[in-house]
């Protein structure tokens, strides 16, 4: 199950990006916004972030202006890793490396085109399971409470 959440700013591509996923089969959760009306991007960010947190939702993908706000924000959830991405190299070198379980993009900086190669392409990498990589997610895990 991918969660989805969106503010104003990412509406139309977040409504682009689940029928795209639907089509193609994956299960959506959408946290909303649901128009175009100014929102607060913490507060979707917060909703997609604990229900990817929980288990509830496998993955998650934010969308906002910039895809800035979203990734700051879902980064607060103990156990997220939120990754701003408007590339294909760095949407899979984000899952391959850093075990990434939240893709943040942002519709003012990219085109719906390329944003729906970047949600296929973190959606469809595995994490490498390599060592070194669980080594240095747990410890960016050890940084959470850290003074
Ligand atoms: C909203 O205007 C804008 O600030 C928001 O979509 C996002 O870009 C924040 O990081």
């Amino acid at each position: 199950m991918i969660g989805l959440g969106c503010d104003h700013g990412g509406y139309a591509l977040k409504e682009e990006l689940k029928r795209h996923l639907e089509e193609a089969g994956i299960a959506c959760m959408d946290f909303g916004c649901d128009s175009q009306e100014s929102v607060d991007y913490p507060v979707y960010a917060e909703k997609v972030a604990r229900a990817v947190a929980s288990g509830e939702c496998s993955e998650g993908i934010l969308i906002c202006g910039t895809g800035i706000g979203m990734c700051i924000a879902a980064n607060k959830i103990p156990g997220v890793r939120a990754a701003l991405c408007h590339d294909c190299f760095s949407a899979q070198a984000t899952k391959e490396h850093n075990n990434a379980n939240i893709l943040t993009m942002g519709a003012r900086v990219i085109g719906p085109g390329l944003a729906l190669k970047i949600a296929d392409t973190f959606l469809k990498t595995p994490f490498s399971q390599d060592e070194r990589h669980i080594r240095r997610i747990a410890m960016i895990d050890g940084l959470e409470g850290k003074e």
